[in-house]
C-alpha cells in the first residue's frame, strides 16, 4: 500500500494555495494543515480543500499540535528562516520555495539546521520538472552537445504581475533570473562560475521599488560563457505570459528550449493572453504541471526514491551567483567569485 505522508503548508498566498491544493489531491500525502499569519486566509484555503484540513496562524502553533512528515514553506523569501529552523529542529522534512532565502546567511543556517537534524531539504526550482529543460539537460549529460561553449537564458514577462506583487521586497534577479541560474548551474555540473558582469535599469518600475531588466554575462571555470537576460517590464498587452528561452551552443551540437509560446493563445474583444499549460495549469479542478510533478517527486524522495529536486546546497550556489549578479549590476564592476 502507498505510504501517506502527513504534510502541512506554511503561507496560504499565491504559491502556498497551489502547494496545498496539490498535496490535498496527492495519493501519497495527507494534507493536515495550512498556516498563515492571516488566519482568515488560512481558514478560507483550508475550507476549500479536500479532507479535514486545519488552519493555524503560526508555525509554532502547527508544530505544537501536529505530527508531520513534511512541511512546505511558502512565506515570502525573507521569512523562510524562522519556520525552517523550527521545523528542522523537530526532525521534520522540509520543502522550501525558491530561492531558499533572501540572504546567504539565512540560506546557510537553513541548510546547516537540516543537516544537523538529519532531515531532507528540497528547494522549489520547478524548471527541473519542465520536460523541455529536463530533456535539454539530458542532451548535455548524454554527450550529444560535447563541451558547452555558450548559453543564453532569457525570462521576460509583463509588467502587470510580478512587479506589483513583489516590487519593493524582492529584486528582479532574485525572483526571476534565479530560476535560470539554477538551471544553468544544473546543466553545467562540474563547472563553477568565476566572474560576473551585469547591468540593470529601473526606468519604468523604479517607483515600485524594482528593476525593469537585468542583463548579465558569466564566465565559468571550464570556459563556458553564459548570458542571462530577465525583464518583467514587457507591456501589459504582450503576447507571452513568460517569454523564456534557453539556447546552448556546444562543440558537438546545439539546442534551443523555447517556452515563449504556451501553446494556448486566447483573444476576445477586450483582451488577449496566453493560458498557462506548463507550470500550474488547473485541469479538472486540480493544479497540474511542473509544480505538481515537483511536489510528487518530493514525496517519492521521502519514500526512498530518486528525485532531481534542488538540494539546499544547490540552492545556496544559485543564491550566491544571483547575489553576485545583483552586486555587479549595482556597482557596475566585474564580480570575481
Ligand atoms: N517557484 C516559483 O515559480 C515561484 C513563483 C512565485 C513565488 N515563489 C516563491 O514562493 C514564496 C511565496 O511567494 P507567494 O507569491 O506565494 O507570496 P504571497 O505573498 O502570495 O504569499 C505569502 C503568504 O505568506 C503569509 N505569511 C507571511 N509571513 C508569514 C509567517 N511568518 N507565517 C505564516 N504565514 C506568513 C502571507 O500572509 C501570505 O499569505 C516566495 O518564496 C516566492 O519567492 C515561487
Amino acid at each position: 500500500m502507498t505510504r501517506k505522508f502527513r504534510v502541512a503548508v506554511i503561507g496560504a498566498g499565491f504559491m502556498g494555495s497551489m502547494h496545498a491544493s496539490i498535496f490535498a489531491n496527492e495519493p501519497r500525502a495527507e494534507l493536515v494543515a495550512v498556516v498563515d499569519s492571516d488566519i482568515g486566509r488560512a481558514a478560507a484555503l483550508a475550507g476549500q480543500l479536500r479532507g479535514n484540513v486545519k488552519a493555524y496562524s503560526s508555525h509554532l502553533e502547527l508544530l505544537a499540535a501536529e505530527e508531520l512528515d513534511l512541511v512546505s514553506i511558502c512565506t515570502p523569501d525573507h521569512l523562510h528562516l524562522d519556520p525552517a529552523l523550527a521545523i528542522a529542529a523537530k526532525g521534520i522534512n522540509l520543502f522550501v520555495e525558491k530561492p531558499i532565502a533572501s540572504t546567504m546567511d539565512d540560506a546557510a543556517k537553513i541548510v546547516a539546521a537540516c543537516k544537523a537534524a538529519g532531515v531532507k531539504l528540497g528547494v522549489g526550482y520547478l524548471l527541473r520538472f519542465d520536460p523541455r529543460y529536463y530533456k535539454a539537460r539530458e542532451l548535455i549529460t548524454s554527450g550529444k552537445i560535447g563541451t558547452p561553449i555558450h548559453i543564453y537564458a532569457r525570462r521576460n514577462s509583463a509588467r502587470t504581475e510580478g512587479p506589483k506583487r513583489y516590487g519593493g521586497t524582492l529584486p528582479l534577479a532574485l525572483h526571476v533570473t534565479v530560476h535560470d541560474v539554477d538551471m544553468v548551474l544544473w546543466m553545467l555540473e562540474g563547472q563553477t562560475p568565476v566572474s560576473v558582469y551585469a547591468q540593470q535599469t529601473d526606468i519604468l518600475l523604479g517607483s515600485l521599488g524594482t528593476q525593469d531588466t537585468i542583463a548579465a554575462v558569466v564566465r565559468f571555470s571550464g570556459g563556458t560563457v553564459v548570458t542571462f537576460e530577465s525583464a518583467w517590464s514587457l507591456p501589459a498587452g504582450a503576447r507571452h505570459m513568460i517569454d523564456a528561452r534557453l539556447e546552448l551552443i556546444g562543440t558537438e551540437g546545439s539546442f534551443e528550449v523555447q517556452c515563449g509560446d504556451s501553446g494556448l493563445y486566447f483573444a476576445d474583444n477586450q483582451t488577449s493572453r496566453e493560458i498557462d499549460t506548463q507550470h500550474w495549469p488547473i485541469v479538472e479542478n486540480r493544479v497540474g504541471g511542473d509544480l505538481k510533478l515537483q511536489l510528487a517527486s518530493v514525496l517519492e524522495w521521502l519514500d526512498g526514491g530518486p528525485s532531481q529536486v534542488a538540494s539546499g546546497e544547490e540552492a545556496i550556489r544559485s543564491l550566491e551567483l544571483t547575489r553576485a549578479l545583483i552586486r555587479s549590476a549595482e556597482s557596475g564592476e566585474v564580480e570575481r567569485l
